[in-house]
């Protein structure tokens, strides 16, 4: 069981933004995606959650060609994903922010959970009790009932990934989970993704902080203008001249 990255290339007019590249995340893996700015690595994300169109090649999720299925779908099937740049109501709280992800879950949903009918109302305790749970787990818990404006961006991401968390997923995205998190967040953040990979889900890990990477990932692939230049164990790619020729020369790199 794995998501499966087949030879997939993507094109935004005249720019490949992903050109030919494979990947598979199994479950319980954690592979991280590092590159320069602009070298792909978010559309390589947005290929896997179906918010792009593929030019060329397939994403397999358990077996399951993608093409025909949209993201909410996805979702459905066990996906979960962090964005870049997190997207939220700046008046809602932490822990409302952090309830939305159970909704897919629960047979009340949303709408009944939030008019308060009786049928919900036990369903509702148990996302209550289980979002306390994640942010206590992600160090987020006195922070519950902040509106998500007074965060910092570090805080912010750690909302985001509480979020992917309570929609328990079997496969997780998260694009650059630990920029502006400090180092007891980042403690904390990989605390939580080494468990989450110790109960089988699979993760797939774009991030800049090779500290992280090298404590977590087993795998590392380089993408260099959409294309896979190396990949390999965290040890042997942080030694290898190409790589760091790569991050040393992207220095202020245009694309
Ligand atoms: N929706 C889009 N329309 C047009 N071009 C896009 C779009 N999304 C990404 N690109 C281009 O595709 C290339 C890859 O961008 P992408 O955001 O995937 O890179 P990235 O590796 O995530 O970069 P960063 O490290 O800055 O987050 C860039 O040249 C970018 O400008
Ligand atoms: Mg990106």
């Amino acid at each position: 069981m794995a998501i499966e990255i087949d030879n997939v290339t993507v094109r935004f007019g005249g720019i490949t933004a992903v050109s030919g590249v494979s990947l598979s995340i199994k479950h319980g893996e954690i592979i991280a995606v590092v590159g320069p700015n602009g070298s792909g690595k978010s559309t390589l994300f947005n290929c896997v959650s179906g918010l792009v169109s593929l030019a060329t090649g397939a994403v397999r999720i358990d077996d399951v060609e993608t093409k025909m299925i949209g993201p909410s779908a996805r979702v459905r099937m066990g996906l979960a994903r962090t964005f870049q740049t997190p997207r939220f109501d700046p008046s809602e709280t932490v822990a409302r922010a952090v309830s939305c992800g159970f909704y897919p879950h629960t047979k009340a949903g949303i709408i009944s959970s939030m008019l308060r009918w009786k049928s919900s109302s036990r369903e509702e305790r148990e996302v209550h009790e289980s979002c306390a749970a994640i942010l206590d787990d992600l160090g987020l818990l006195s922070l519950r009932n902040i509106p998500l404006a007074e965060l910092s961006m570090g805080q912010l991401r750690l909302v985001e990934v509480a979020r992917a968390m309570a929609n328990k997923p079997r496969y997780l995205l998260l694009d650059e989970p630990a920029a502006g998190l400090t180092l007891d967040e980042q403690q904390a953040l990989a605390a939580q993704v080494r468990l989450l990979s110790q109960n089988g889900v699979g993760v797939l890990l774009v991030e800049h902080n090779f500290n992280l990477i090298r404590q977590l990932a087993e795998n590392v692939l380089v993408l260099d203008r959409g294309k896979p230049i190396l990949s390999g164990k965290p040890a042997d790619i942080e030694k290898n001249t190409d790589f760091v020729d790569l991050y040393l020369g992207s220095t202020g790199r245009k694309h």
